[in-house]
């Protein structure tokens, strides 16, 4: 997995897709959403950190830039309000904001950690997602599809020693997808998760990092130990990640519903 996979142009797209990523300013959202236009769509992504935001308006000044916090449910209902005003409805909402939350013993997690994780991990879906529904209904019944892409992650297929606040919300990220899948796939919305296994980036080096120091080993130690447990060996990028997300929103995708589906060169233990 050492080549980094190329943006894809994906046949039968819809051209003029509205597009709502969350913490979609960095990391794999900003991979998601500039995929998104890439294929012609119109995106408006949130986030928490103003230089990403500012990163992202001089890139895509004709696209959205928000601060919101995803673990906040009142600065949630302001940016979906906004961003729908905005794109003028809403055909694929991307619940991509989440945190790593804290490596340690379950016992040394304090309540705050535990909760902030979940707030912003899996709260921020309900949030994010009961905004966006009425629009998503009505884009299906205008156009026959819309789509829900959570981001969860192999930590939400796996047990993860040291990690449980996150495991536990990718975890109910998957129970959401599978849940609201059957809830709306009669009304033609495509809810499917996304599960990323380990990513090249900043994220991941801080991950090694976490992991290095609860073990007590060199945070080399810990990339090489989490290296070994991937099948294909390696890191996946967000473009690979974001590369599922478009044929998720393709005719490629089309009967794609209340999956979670695995982008990790198969990791096989956390
Ligand atoms: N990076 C990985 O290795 C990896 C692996 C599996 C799953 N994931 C999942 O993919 C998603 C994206 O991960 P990433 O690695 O791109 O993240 P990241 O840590 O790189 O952050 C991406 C963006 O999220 C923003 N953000 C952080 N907290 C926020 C909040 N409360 N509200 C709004 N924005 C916020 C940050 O400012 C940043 O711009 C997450 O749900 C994550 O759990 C990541």
């Amino acid at each position: 997995m050492a080549e980094i996979a190329a943006p894809l142009i994906v046949p039968g797209v819809r051209p003029g897709l509205r597009v709502v990523v969350s913490a979609g300013a960095a990391g794999i959202g900003r991979a998601i959403a500039d995929a998104f236009i890439a294929h012609g769509a119109k995106v408006v992504v949130s986030d928490v950190d103003e230089a990403a935001l500012s990163g992202f308006r001089s890139a895509h000044p004709e696209h959205g830039a928000l601060h919101a916090d995803a673990g906040d449910g009142a600065a949630v209902e302001r940016f979906m309000g906004e961003a729908i005003d905005r794109l003028g409805g809403l055909d694929v909402l991307v619940n991509n904001a989440g945190i790593a939350g804290p490596t340690a013993p379950i016992e040394a997690i304090t309540p705050e950690d535990w909760q902030r994780t979940i707030a912003i991990n899996l709260d921020g879906m309900f949030h994010h997602t009961r905004h966006a529904v009425p629009s998503l209904k009505a884009a299906a019944a205008a156009h026959g599809a819309a789509w829900i892409t959570n981001l969860a992650s192999v930590a939400g297929r796996l047990g993860f020693p040291y990690r449980t606040p996150y495991a536990a919300s990718k975890w109910g990220v998957v129970g959401l997808t599978e849940s609201l899948s059957l809830e709306l796939g009669p009304r033609g919305i495509r809810v499917n998760a996304l599960l990323p296994g380990v990513v090249e980036g900043p994220r991941i080096e801080r991950v090694f990092q976490g992991r290095a120091q609860a073990l007590g080993i060199t945070p080399e130690e810990a990339k090489a130990q989490g290296l070994a447990k991937v099948a294909l060996g390696g890191m996946v990028t967000g473009q690979d990640v974001a590369n599922m997300a478009i044929v998720l929103c393709s005719p490629l995708g089309h009967h794609i519903a209340g999956q979670p589906i695995s982008v990790c060169g198969h990791v096989f233990a956390l």
